[in-house]
């Protein structure tokens, strides 16, 4: 996570309770300037507070460019879901993401930002992480992932793998996009099937249908659901490419 010499304990340790609580009420966030390489209008943001300061990754509702598929100001609340069903599945570590409404440029996405080694995208680390990228390729098939690029994968001063840009999830008609195919063909993984069983029984009704359902419309809660529950079909294997629109251009 973002590293600050005067906050204590440094921001990399911090729990992610710990995280989103300062991300949401910290009193202030100081908009530093727009990210190279964003499509959107993405800021570096510093937010502070009497705990100290952390930097952040800020994407405003009004600063989401227009897009034909995803309809207008939904994506910052599509940052937020993915954050908030990767936390409950446990798995991928996508950096604390809030909604901030007090923003200065209004309501959107805030999320820690990772400082990270320039240049170790997934096309790098793709074989000595393939036991830590194969939840991120879950995740993306269970989120409807339209915009998994090379570059969102980052690894952190620890050598932890964090995976960003969440804002092309949850569609209700099938996207996968990604540059992550290497495990078409596989089965589940059963070290994973416990998370996604309780994944599945929350969203029928419990506490991640909720939650979710404050930030996806209902039609793609429903359609998340169906998703998640395919990938526990017994005969299931991870999809495989279908066209050229199956990777994102440009990759990284
Ligand atoms: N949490 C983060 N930590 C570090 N860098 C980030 C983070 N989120 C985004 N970035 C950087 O900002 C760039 C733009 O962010 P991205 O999520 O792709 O925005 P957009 O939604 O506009 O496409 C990324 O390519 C990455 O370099
Ligand atoms: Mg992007």
């Amino acid at each position: 996570m973002g590293r600050d010499p005067s906050s204590e304990p440094p921001v990399e340790e911090l729990s992610f309770e710990e995280a989103e609580r300062r991300l949401l009420a910290c009193p202030e966030v100081a908009v530093l300037g727009l990210l190279p390489n964003s499509s959107n209008y993405t800021f570096l943001a510093r937010v502070s507070g009497p705990g100290g300061e952390i930097l952040a990754v800020y994407k405003p509702a009004r600063g989401e460019s227009p897009l034909w598929d995803f309809p207008s100001g939904t994506l910052h609340r599509r940052e937020v879901a993915s954050y908030r069903l990767a936390r409950f599945l446990s798995w991928p570590a996508i950096p604390p993401t809030v909604t901030r409404k007090d923003a200065p440029m209004g309501v959107g996405a805030l999320q820690v930002f990772v400082e990270s080694r320039p240049g170790e995208d997934y096309f790098k680390i793709r074989q000595e992480r393939e036991k830590e990228l194969l939840p991120v390729a879950l995740f993306d098939v269970i989120a409807n992932n339209a915009d998994r690029k090379a570059g969102h994968c980052l690894l952190d001063p620890q050598g932890r793998l964090w995976v960003i840009d969440h804002g092309l999830t949850f569609h209700a008609d099938p996207k996968l996009r990604t540059v992550i195919w290497n495990f078409s063909g596989q089965r589940l993984p059963a070290r994973l099937r416990g998370d996604l069983e309780r994944g599945a029984e929350s969203l029928e009704a419990g506490p991640l249908a909720a939650e979710l359902g404050e930030l996806v419309s209902r039609r793609e809660l429903a359609v998340l659901r169906r998703r998640l529950t395919a990938v526990l079909e017994p005969g299931w294997r991870f999809p495989s490419p279908t066209s050229g629109w199956s990777v994102p251009w440009p990759p990284v």
